[in-house]
């Protein structure tokens, strides 16, 4: 199925429109299925969206009490150091809704990234009943190298077809580099994928992303099989492809 693309005209409509896309998904979700089960991306973009969830006119929108929260990926650091992503997601959005405690599926970031790996994926297959996943949204961002989630180029996690959880290693900036990712198993599983990407530095792998040849980039491989894909771009992003 071919990606919908989207261009908003900055950061803070970027925000906006995802925050729109989230509570109709989630009444959706909880309205057919009686549960929406979303995987949070991490780094810095989505951190506007967080904060907006928690603010009228869309937090009184969402049924927080059929929300389920999961990570795309975390970074193994000790417990109570900064920088993983459930601290960016916990600051901005859950400190301030009344999601329950017991529909937040953390990642074990505090283990080794081999056990945390294991510990989630038993915590995903718990809340799906068995091995095949089916998230109602899973948010992603793009990374300058092409990654998403925590899958990196060359990694091998990216090799994984069944398991729905991977431990994986990233040299990324200065962030952590153990990590626990969702595998494409479990990202072309859900029902929609939605990337979200802002600013200049991001243009070029847009551009390789959506246009370019080569199909090994991480975020040209995320296609859901009998899902939607979207990504929603701010202009600057998207400056460098055909529109
Ligand atoms: C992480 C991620 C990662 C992130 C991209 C984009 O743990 O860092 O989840 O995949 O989404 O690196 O990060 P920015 O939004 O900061 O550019």
């Amino acid at each position: 199925m071919d990606a919908e693309i989207v261009i908003l005209p900055d950061p803070d409509a970027l925000a906006h429109e995802a925050a729109r896309r989230f509570v109709a998904l989630a009444r959706e979700a909880a309205g057919s299925r009686g549960r929406f089960s979303v995987a949070l991306s991490g780094g810095s973009t989505p951190g506007r969206l967080y904060r907006l969830l928690a603010e009228e006119p869309y937090r009184d929108q969402i049924p927080w009490e059929d929300v389920h929260l999961f990570w795309g990926d975390e970074r193994c650091v000790p417990e109570g150091e900064a920088d993983t992503n459930f601290s960016l997601a916990d600051e901005a959005l859950i400190s301030r809704v009344p999601v329950p405690p017991e529909n937040v599926h953390l990642v074990r970031g505090d283990l080794a990234p081999e056990r945390a790996a294991r510990a989630y994926d038993l915590e995903v297959q718990d809340f799906f009943c068995g091995p095949h996943a089916r998230f109602d949204l899973i948010l992603l961002g793009l990374g300058e190298d092409g990654h998403t989630a925590s899958l990196f180029p060359g990694s091998p996690a990216l090799a994984e077809r069944k398991r729905l959880v991977a431990a994986a290693t990233a040299e990324y900036k200065d962030r952590p580099t153990q990590r626990v990712t969702l595998t494409l198993a479990a990202i072309n599983s859900a029902r929609q994928v939605l990337f979200l990407v802002s600013g200049s530095a991001k243009a070029a792998i847009v551009q390789a992303a959506l246009e370019g040849a080569g199909k090994d980039l991480p975020a040209r491989q995320v296609q859901p099989v009998a899902g939607r894909l979207t990504w929603l771009l701010d202009a600057e992003a998207a400056r460098l492809i055909a529109t």
